[in-house]
């Protein structure tokens, strides 16, 4: 199959298009024709050069969000069928979706929303999915509860707008001057243009913030925060103790779960909130998508196809 793949460690420069082995599969998964993948900029950033227990992964596959067509499942395989559109987000320590086919714990699969098309579904469920489980999972969002979002106008928090909005929150966003109005639209209550005005001279009192740019950011972020406030970030574990007996802070790693999926897409079908893609480039370009997304910060998504209109490789 063809295949993005990199070699050694490094940023998108690495990145080269080539052949690689279909992969094999394992108990349990599927075999997915990837139609779209989505990208995360940050990806080379993580720890994801060995596994878990320490063997490289090198070359390894990246992109983790696929949308395709069930082509093979392993023996043991009964609820997803060769045939199905699905999509989800696969284990980041296996080989990702930025090639021809990907071998999926088959439970990491849902059934792909039938409203969208597999680009919009390949940029839904790493983002969709970690904007569910900050603001429902962990912080546990009710109706009428403050929160902040940062990176408003990102891959998760623009997603993370639209199911705050969806819970009855009073949604308060920072995002860039060309970015106030899209995400004044996704459904934020208050945005604040971060260029212009110190988010924490505006915002008190929320019950809840999500950092998802880390640094300093997070750290003027406690502040806001109403003394058994929680600001969950999803960028770097902060200190445990938070600011001197005030608000608690929290980080987690998203973790595919189909039931959420599943909501997600019943929420995406009924119109009620959607995904944000920003462009769609052909697998081959993936060097330039990831150098784009790292540069640009794009709104929402940037997703690779990978089988073009035509039927063929995009
Ligand atoms: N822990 C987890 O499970 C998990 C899951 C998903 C993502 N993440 C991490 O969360 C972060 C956000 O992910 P994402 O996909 O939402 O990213 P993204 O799509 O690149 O969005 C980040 C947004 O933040 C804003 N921003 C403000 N200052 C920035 C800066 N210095 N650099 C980059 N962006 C800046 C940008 O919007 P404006 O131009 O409007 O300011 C940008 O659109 C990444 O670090 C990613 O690795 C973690």
């Amino acid at each position: 199959m063809k295949a993005i793949r990199i070699h050694r460690q490094g940023g998108p420069e690495a990145l080269v298009y080539e052949d690689a082995p279909i992969p094999a599969l394992q108990p349990g998964d599927a075999l997915v024709r990837v139609h779209a993948a989505g990208i995360s900029p940050a990806e080379f950033t993580w720890h994801i050069w060995e596994t878990p227990e320490g063997r490289s992964r090198l070359p390894l596959i990246p992109s983790h969000e696929v949308s395709g067509v069930v082509v093979a499942v392993a023996p043991d395989v009964r609820d997803v069928e060769v045939g199905g559109a699905v999509y989800g987000l696969t284990d980041f320590f296996r080989d990702g979706g930025a090639a021809e086919y990907v071998a999926v714990r088959a439970t990491d699969l849902a059934p792909k929303p039938r409203s969208l098309d597999h680009a919009g579904a390949a940029a839904t469920p790493l983002s969709a999915l970690t904007a569910w489980q900050a603001l429902f999972d962990h912080a546990r969002l009710m109706p009428g509860q403050r929160v902040l979002i940062h990176g408003a106008a990102g891959g998760v928090g623009s997603f993370a707008i639209q199911l705050a909005r969806w819970r009855g929150a009073h949604v308060i966003g920072t995002a860039s001057a060309r970015n106030v109005d899209f995400v004044r639209k996704l459904g934020a209550d208050e945005v604040i243009d971060h260029e212009a005005t110190p988010f924490e001279t505006v915002v008190r009192d929320v019950d809840v913030v999500l950092d998802t740019i880390g640094g300093t950011i997070r750290e003027r972020s406690w502040s806001v925060l109403r003394q058994d406030g929680l600001l969950v970030t999803i960028v770097r574990p902060p200190p445990p103790e938070g600011v001197a007996g005030r608000a608690r802070g929290l980080f987690f790693t998203v973790e595919p779960r189909r039931t959420q999926l599943n909501e997600i897409s019943r929420l995406i079908d009924a119109g009620i909130i959607r995904p944000i893609v920003e462009a769609v480039l052909p697998l081959q370009q993936a060097r330039e998508a990831y150098e784009r997304g790292i540069r640009d910060h794009p709104r929402g998504k940037l997703v690779l196809a990978v089988v073009g209109e035509d039927g063929g490789t995009g």
